[in-house]
């Protein structure tokens, strides 16, 4: 399937009950190459510290990105003034077991402070869950800390198993 040039991956993947369910004027589409001066970096620094990225340096990940776009996907929520308020991925993992079944894995989910308690957090996730289901996942995972479970929960997750972490 063919992806506009400016799209991380196809927009076939956006759940039409996403977009419908969103607040009037916001839109949910693929992370886009000219989201960089739309805001996508400072929603992104709800979650932690981001560095001084340049537009170049944005480019290269967002290409690269695109070029492996049947297993990243990051998708952002725009508010009807066009900034982005919201951004989430899922990571499509390639296993062999389970029959060389698919997982995916939740990751780097934020919305904008201001915007934050509008359920666009959970319109994120649900986005996500579908491109999982999509793409033929047998389950989504995700690690959050504990504060944030509650949320997770309401998203239909269940606690499971414990993180670890190695910091090289
Ligand atoms: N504790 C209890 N309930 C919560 C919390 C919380 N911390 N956060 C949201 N909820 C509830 C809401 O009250 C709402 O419940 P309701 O349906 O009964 O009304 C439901 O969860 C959905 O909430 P949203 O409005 O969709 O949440 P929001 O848009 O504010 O997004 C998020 C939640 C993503 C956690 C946001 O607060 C945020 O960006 N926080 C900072 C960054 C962060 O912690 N990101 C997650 C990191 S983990 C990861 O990326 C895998």
């Amino acid at each position: 399937m063919s992806v506009p040039e400016n799209l991380l991956f196809t927009q076939t993947l956006i759940s039409p009950e996403v977009q419908a369910a969103l607040p009037k004027g916001y839109t949910i589409r693929p992370l886009a190459s000219d989201d960089y001066e739309r805001g996508f970096l400072d929603v992104l620094s709800v979650l932690t510290v981001i560095g001084n990225i340049s537009k170049a340096q944005f480019l290269e990940r967002f290409f690269y990105l695109k070029a492996h776009n049947h297993e990243y996907f990051t998708l952002v929520i725009v508010s009807s003034e066009g900034r982005i308020v919201g951004a989430g991925t899922i990571f499509i993992e390639r296993k062999f077991i389970r029959n060389t079944g698919l997982v995916g894995h939740i990751e780097d989910i934020a919305v904008d402070k201001n915007q934050q308690g509008k359920k666009l957090g959970l319109r994120v996730i649900q986005a996500l869950k579908y491109i999982g289901a999509k793409t033929g996942c047998y389950k989504v995972i995700l690690d959050c800390s504990e504060k944030n479970v509650p949320f997770y929960e309401k998203c239909g997750f269940q606690r499971k198993e414990v993180e670890m972490a190695w910091y090289c």
